[in-house]
């Protein structure tokens, strides 16, 4: 995360807090900005309905496509991509992210599925951490840990969109006010998370956050992969490459224990790309505690800025994930906990290990362990960070 002085974007949220009192109001600037939104479709973005919420609100899904061919598809419910195509080696664009067809299946219980995290992306112990001598209590959903934002993270709300077509792609501005209070944590936070398609098959996702006190943030994307587009194949037969000398142990609850231990000689090594299935079953304690790779990895790009913190290849497609990101630590997570019981998208259902997550993040638990980069943003100051997903083949 950088955090950048007040600029233009500042002001504009802190106009927006001082709306925050009048639910009126900001109800009727959200209609006025969908009545825009209509307008300013064209050829690289389009809107449609996806669904109703049980309160009657509509749900919005936008296509954003680019000149090459690739289509991604956003919901106004959780900033949740549903589709992403990519082409493979024979040019042949298909679906490679996990999803459902409709949004009950999306409220019914999705494990993250695409979705924006926030406030707090993974785990914060016992669901309590400290700011300037006082204790804030979150809400636990992890048995006594707080994931991923809590009972009602951004994943389960509902943003407001504004879509921009360009040249040759498109994007999507996601905006969310969390109040002082939401789920335990202090201060009003107003969001923003940019979605741009490119013409080049890149996804650049950027997060930015202002706040009127004292808070924690850190804001992550939880798309998972399947870039054999055959949501009934497992994904271990993916490789993957982390730029990670080093990854963070947990304890039982999936709480790092603060070592940053070496990858070096471990099956948490992915320094040299390496089949994602090849050392899942080995006897580790680790990997026994995840269930399989379920671990933050400490990035070796940390101190130089934006760039390449991890690579996954489907051999029998060709196609090929890149991930670019300014945040010191990437969780991948091997889909451990799907079962089979959730329906699959092109038919069948959802089996363990179906898709993987590369969430680009701080620390989990960085709120409490004083030696992580700090999560803190204070007023005045602006949360910036980018991640950014190319898809290519080889
Ligand atoms: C993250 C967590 C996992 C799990 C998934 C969603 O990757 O670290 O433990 O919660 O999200 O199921």
């Amino acid at each position: 995360m950088k955090t950048v002085q007040p600029s233009l974007f500042c002001f504009v949220f802190l106009l927006t807090l001082l709306n925050l009192g009048c639910k009126e109001n900001k109800k009727e600037s959200q209609t006025d900005m969908e009545t825009e939104n209509t307008s300013m479709e064209s050829d690289h973005i389009a809107k449609s309905t996806f669904g109703e919420m049980p309160d009657g609100t509509t749900v919005d899904k936008y296509t954003l496509k680019n000149a090459m061919g690739m289509e991604v598809d956003v919901i106004t419910y959780g900033g949740i991509i549903t589709r992403w195509t990519a082409p493979d080696k024979n040019g042949k664009y298909d679906d490679v992210v996990l999803g459902f067809d409709d949004l009950k299946s999306y409220l019914d219980g999705n494990p993250y599925f695409g979705a924006l995290i926030g406030r707090y992306g993974n785990r914060i112990a016992k669901g309590k951490f400290s700011l300037d001598g006082q204790t804030y209590t979150l809400a636990t959903n992890d048995g006594e840990n707080h994931l991923h934002g809590g009972l009602k993270g951004f994943d389960k709300v509902i943003w407001a969109a504004t879509p921009k077509s360009t040249d040759d792609g498109a994007i999507l501005e996601l905006t969310y006010t969390s109040v002082d209070g939401e789920e335990g944590y202090p201060g009003n936070l107003d969001v923003k998370v940019t979605y741009t398609l490119t013409g080049d098959n890149q996804l650049e996702v950027l997060y930015e956050a202002v706040t009127d006190k004292p808070t924690v943030v850190n804001l992550t994307q939880h798309s998972y992969f399947n870039l054999s587009g055959d949501f009934t194949q497992s994904v271990l037969d993916h490789e993957l490459f982390l730029d990670a000398d080093a990854y963070l142990p947990v304890d039982g609850g999936l709480i790092p224990t603060g070592e940053l231990r070496p990858v070096s000689g471990t099956p948490f090594d992915f320094t040299t790309s390496k089949v994602m299935g090849k050392e899942i079953g080995a006897d580790d304690a680790q990997l026994k505690l995840g269930k399989g790779y379920d671990h933050c990895w400490v990035l070796n790009e940390e101190e130089s800025g934006f760039g390449l913190a991890a690579s996954a290849y489907h051999p029998g497609t060709g196609r090929v994930l890149e991930v670019y990101t300014d945040e010191p630590g990437i969780q991948f997570y091997s889909g451990n906990f799907l079962d089979g019981t959730l329906p699959a998208q092109k038919g069948g259902v959802y089996g363990q290990r179906a898709g993987f997550c590369l969430e680009t993040q701080h620390y989990p638990d960085s709120p409490n362990q004083p030696s992580f980069p700090s999560v803190r943003l204070n007023p005045g100051e602006t949360y910036k960070t980018k991640t950014t997903f190319k898809l290519t083949t080889k």
